[in-house]
């Protein structure tokens, strides 16, 4: 769910304004911001961003579908980043096999609540070279709560999807875009960079696929990152329309991390693109 903002053709202002609704700040964090990851500096960069590393035996077991593709430059190939959230769902496994017809690699953000019994479903995205990230473990507005309440939800998620994978994630996306000095300081103690987004289909709201798929190809520019949700299935019936039409606008699928290869993920600074 997302916040309402008005449809229509100024997409990049009213993207924008879901995602900059509480960051003001946001400028110039990068360049204070404390690239030490005290939580989890043990573990390995490519599996902090998503990538499977040390997988479980029955992850191990199976050949990836869909590897990553480490030589993806986004300076050359005009790249978009798809991303979903809220999942998993009844509808990401269909999901995943729209996108291995298409060889497309996409990030998940996880709500934590919603993997016991779907711990498959997250090792499958993993192995087929898709990303994902901490969507909270239920979906709350970070910003009405206190430090202590945002870390339980971030940590929570995180130890339920290294209990699932075997791995953990340098990627968050907070609820609603909503994000404030505080969420900031949460994430660079935990070592998450914040990752929202520039293109909002808004598909949440507006439970059609053919309007989903047009917003999406169309509003998408290079670099872009793109905010749909794989727990309605409207949205998920919209992707090979999506992934046809953006594949005939010349662009790439490429993960978050992928695309923000050329600027080194900082904690707690806060990502709309990749640019
Ligand atoms: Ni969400």
């Amino acid at each position: 769910m997302r916040f309402v903002v008005p449809a229509g053709p100024p997409r990049r202002l009213t993207a924008a304004a879901g995602a900059v609704l509480f960051l003001g700040w946001i400028s110039g964090l990068g360049a204070t911001a404390n690239s030490q990851v005290p939580a989890s500096s043990s573990t390995p960069p490519s599996a902090r961003h998503g990538y499977a590393r040390s997988r479980s035996a029955a992850a191990r077991a199976r050949q990836p579908v869909r590897p990553p593709e480490p030589t993806v430059d986004c300076r050359v190939a005009k790249c978009v980043a798809l991303t979903f959230d809220d999942g998993p769902g009844p509808y990401t496994n269909k999901l995943l096999r729209m996108l291995a017809v298409h060889h497309a690699h996409v990030t998940f953000f996880l709500i934590g609540g919603n993997i016991k019994g779907r711990e498959a479903t997250v090792r499958e995205e993993l192995a087929a070279g898709d990303a994902i990230g901490d969507h909270t473990w239920s979906h709350p507005q970070l910003t009405t709560m206190s430090e202590r309440a945002i870390k339980s939800q971030l940590t929570r998620t995180l130890s339920e999807i290294h209990r699932a994978t075997g791995v953990s994630t340098g990627l968050m996306r907070p609820p609603y875009g909503a994000t404030d000095h505080h969420v900031a300081r949460v994430t660079r103690e935990l070592g998450f960079a914040q990752i929202l987004w520039s293109v909002d289909t808004n598909d949440w709201r507006d439970r059609n696929s053919k309007i989903v798929a047009h917003r999406a190809v169309s509003w998408a520019h290079r670099n872009d990152i793109i905010l749909m949700h794989d727990i309605h299935p409207t949205t998920v019936d919209a992707v090979p329309k999506i992934l046809d039409g953006l594949t005939k606008r010349g662009f790439t699928f490429v993960t978050v991390p992928q695309l923000l290869a050329a600027h080194p993920l900082k904690p707690g600074k806060a990502y709309l693109d990749g640019h």
